[in-house]
């Protein structure tokens, strides 16, 4: 994992010490019963919450840990013990040999990805037969884009494709924001998982083993990764899944398609214009723009550098003090950078808030509930992802962390 990741892990524990010593971290009065039902934390104090999260924390030891997405909220991510994008979490997850609980704040994907990483069964036989419960600590922390993308759906896109050209000669391709039953699929057709860090090395991989690629859910990532590897926009196809007559496609758009993109989206990227860029450019002279790869193709054409949540954090981290930034990506992660770089000047690139509703769906509250319960040994919203399709997603995905 790169160092940067890292040091936000670090800073997540100093803050902890800094609460610590000035004093908050000595606030008790526990007027919540342990594991009561959610209810009974919602109207409690967030240095209440904080201070029982941390003592949580102090008697699980390495017991458990906290993964924390760059998009959480601050006072969430002052506790997480490892914060990265979901390349860095899932391999995190998939790294740690000595914990019993992962409790992660981000969304219901990422859970599932910890929860298939961490219980390999491989891994599981090395700890005696033990499982890693992993929690979400916030079941309603979903993902707009990933459910653009039904299993359903993609089985009925791959069995209409096999009808007018060799599935032998596609890899699917998900993105990890997407359902295990996605990536089981992958899993069990030859394909693989990506993230924003690695998209490229992937689809390389994929062009490597066949001619076309199938990538879903987020038709921005996979038809900006494939035009900066050259691949002209008439050798790709848009499939929309509630089109039953080939996705939408003539049959010589898909003959000559190199890479099929399924018509989903991020809602939050969505929300970030070309003329967004423009404003920008227009009053902030010197300005350097810098967006997630989920953003349209006519954003990141306008952008000078484009990349994951780590690659924004490394980009701003590494400029000059005087650097002046216009980010497009979630709301949070920019704010945080705001704060953190005074001595660089950063706006958010777009004039509307650009916010992701599930993630903020993890606050104290919920947190401070679920790792409550877990202590106890009555886990509240346990992501379990059944065995058959773990054993194919850990396929898809192990071909991932394995890709340079
Ligand atoms: P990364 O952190 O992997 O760049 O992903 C962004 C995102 O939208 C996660 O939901
Ligand atoms: Fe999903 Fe977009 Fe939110 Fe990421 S930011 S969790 S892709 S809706």
């Amino acid at each position: 994992m790169p160092a940067r990741g890292w040091q936000y892990t670090v800073s997540g524990r100093l803050c902890r010490t800094y609460l610590y010593f000035a004093g908050i971290m000595s606030i008790v009065a526990p007027d919540v019963p342990l594991a009561s039902p959610f209810a009974a934390y919602r109207g409690l104090d967030d240095a209440l919450l904080a201070e029982r999260i941390e003592a949580v924390r102090r008697r699980m030891g390495s017991r458990l840990v906290i993964l924390g997405h760059h998009y959480q909220q601050d006072g969430v991510i002052a506790h997480a013990d490892y914060q990265g994008d979901s390349y860095q979490l899932s391999k995190s997850a998939a790294d740690r040999a000595d914990c019993e609980a992962i409790a992660f704040c981000g969304v219901h994907f990422m859970a599932e990805t910890a929860d298939i990483l961490a219980n390999r069964p491989e891994k599981v036989a090395a700890r005696g037969g033990r499982r890693v419960t992993v929690v979400l600590p916030d079941m309603a922390a979903g993902c707009s884009m990933a459910d653009m993308a039904a299993i359903e759906q993609v089985e009925d896109a791959w069995a209409d494709l096999g009808r007018v050209i060799d599935t032998a000669d596609i890899t699917p391709v998900t993105y990890i924001n997407s359902a295990a039953s996605l990536k089981a699929f992958c899993g069990r057709h030859g394909g693989i998982v990506c993230t924003s860090s690695n998209a490229r090395a992937v689809l390389d991989w994929a062009f490597a083993r066949t001619k076309r690629v199938l990538f879903f859910p987020d038709q921005h990532l996979g038809r900006n990764t494939a035009r900066a590897m050259g691949i002209p926009l008439d050798e790709m196809a848009l499939w929309n899944p509630h089109d039953s007559a080939l996705g939408g496609n003539p049959r010589e758009q898909i003959e000559k398609s190199r890479v099929i993109l399924w018509q989903g989206h991020c809602s939050v990227h969505a929300m970030f214009k070309p003329e967004h860029v423009d404003a920008m450019r227009a009053n902030l002279p010197g300005v350097k723009i810098l967006v997630h790869p989920e953003c349209s193709m006519e954003v990141v054409d306008k952008a000078d550098l484009t990349g994951s949540t780590s690659y924004i954090l490394g980009q701003v981290e590494k400029a000059p003090p005087g650097t002046i930034w216009a980010i497009g990506t979630e709301l949070h992660l920019v704010k945080r950078l705001e704060q953190n770089h005074p001595e660089q000047t950063i706006r958010f690139l777009s004039p509307v808030v650009c916010m992701c509703a599930t993630m903020y769906r993890i606050d104290l509250a919920h947190l401070c509930w679920s790792l409550e319960h877990l202590e106890r040994g009555k886990p509240v919203n346990v992501i379990r992802v059944d065995d058959e399709t773990a054993k194919w997603a850990v396929t898809a995905l192990e071909r991932m962390l394995a890709v340079k």
